[in-house]
């Protein structure tokens, strides 16, 4: 099927600098596929978050990319049914091959059902489905911009960055200090943190774009990556409107049914140097250039 659709809307005037866009468009060549899994380990973290690891047959290490997702089947527990899979950020791989590590917040009715799963139980999961985060070998230092449970999602570039060598600097927010996932974050992987928090009024839009710019100011840096919340999103869009060699990722979380093109319920709207076109955030993402996301917009 035609994967973009162009929009009719009144297309905003164009102001993005030319990038490369095949970055963060990366595809990877395995099949997806479905697989059945044994719970390895299955843990709390700390009050609302937990840490899932499955096993496979399959090559899942070798095959998933840092951005992609799974579909996940949570399965029945008492008084809970879920019925659409979940989509999940893959948060680790390794180190056999069939092993696939996930981080979730249990939230609603679908990772409620999943956080009753117990060590040595089975599930279902689909992938790997996604694009990934553009990495040049050529990049020297990035900046990751991290809130919540964007924080799953930007682990395993942060690991692969910190293993190329890449300079990572990493602003993490959270409410209080006590929901930051630090060391969760970065799985002992060397980086400049910076913490902020929603208590001491750190983690303000006016603060943290103060602290980005400084950052940024202070140093070239190949690529900022966020994942996690909307308001950081505008930020950097704004930011990096000032930083044109600059590029931006996002990893943009979407309600999702089908998680493989085929229902149209995770459309949003981009903006591609002024062409305006509906793209599908399981397909043609999860990641994408941030100076091409438009905000919320009403369409139907
Ligand atoms: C590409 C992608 C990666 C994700 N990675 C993670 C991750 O690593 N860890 C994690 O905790 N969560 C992640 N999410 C959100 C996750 O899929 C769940 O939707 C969310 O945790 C809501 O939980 P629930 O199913 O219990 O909520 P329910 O209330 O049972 O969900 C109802 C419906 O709304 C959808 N929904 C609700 N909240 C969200 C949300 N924030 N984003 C997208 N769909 C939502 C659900 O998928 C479901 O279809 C990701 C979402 C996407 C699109
Ligand atoms: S979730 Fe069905 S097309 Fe994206």
């Amino acid at each position: 099927m035609n994967a973009a659709a162009t929009a009719n809307a009144t297309a905003a005037p164009a102001v993005a600098p030319p990038m490369d866009r095949t970055a963060c468009f990366q595809r990877n060549a395995q099949a997806v596929a479905s697989h059945r899994c044994e719970v390895v380990e299955h843990r709390w973290v700390n009050d609302r978050y937990r840490y899932l690891r499955l096993w496979a047959d399959a090559d899942l290490a070798g095959s998933t990319r840092p951005g992609q997702f799974y579909q996940l089947k949570c399965p029945p527990a008492a008084g809970l049914q879920p019925f659409l899979l979940r989509p999940m950020s893959v948060y680790g791989v390794g180190p056999e091959a069939g092993t696939i590590e996930f981080l979730y917040n249990v939230t609603g009715t679908g990772t409620r059902a999943l956080a009753s799963l117990e060590a040595g139980g089975h599930m279902d999961i689909v992938g790997p489905l996604g694009n990934t985060f553009g990495l040049a070998p050529d990049a020297r230092r990035i900046l990751v911009v991290a809130r919540g449970v964007g924080l799953a999602t930007m682990a395993p570039l942060v690991q692969q960055a910190a293993r190329a060598g890449v300079k990572v600097g990493a602003v993490m927010s959270a409410r209080a200090p006590k929901d930051l996932m630090r060391d969760e974050f970065l799985r002992g992987a060397d980086a400049d943190v910076h913490c902020v928090y929603d208590s001491d009024g750190s983690s303000s839009v006016e603060a943290m774009e103060t602290l980005v710019r400084r950052l940024l100011g202070e140093a070239h840096h190949d690529v900022v990556y966020t994942c996690g919340s909307h308001r950081i999103l505008m930020l950097l869009q704004r930011v990096l409107q000032d930083h044109p060699l600059t590029r931006g990722e996002v990893a943009m979380e979407q309600r999702m049914a089908c998680g493989m093109g085929v229902c149209l319920s995770c459309v949003r709207l981009f903006d591609r140097d002024g062409d305006k076109q509906f793209l599908r955030v399981c397909r043609e993402g999860p990641v994408f250039p941030i100076r091409d996301v438009v905000g919320e917009v009403e369409f139907g």
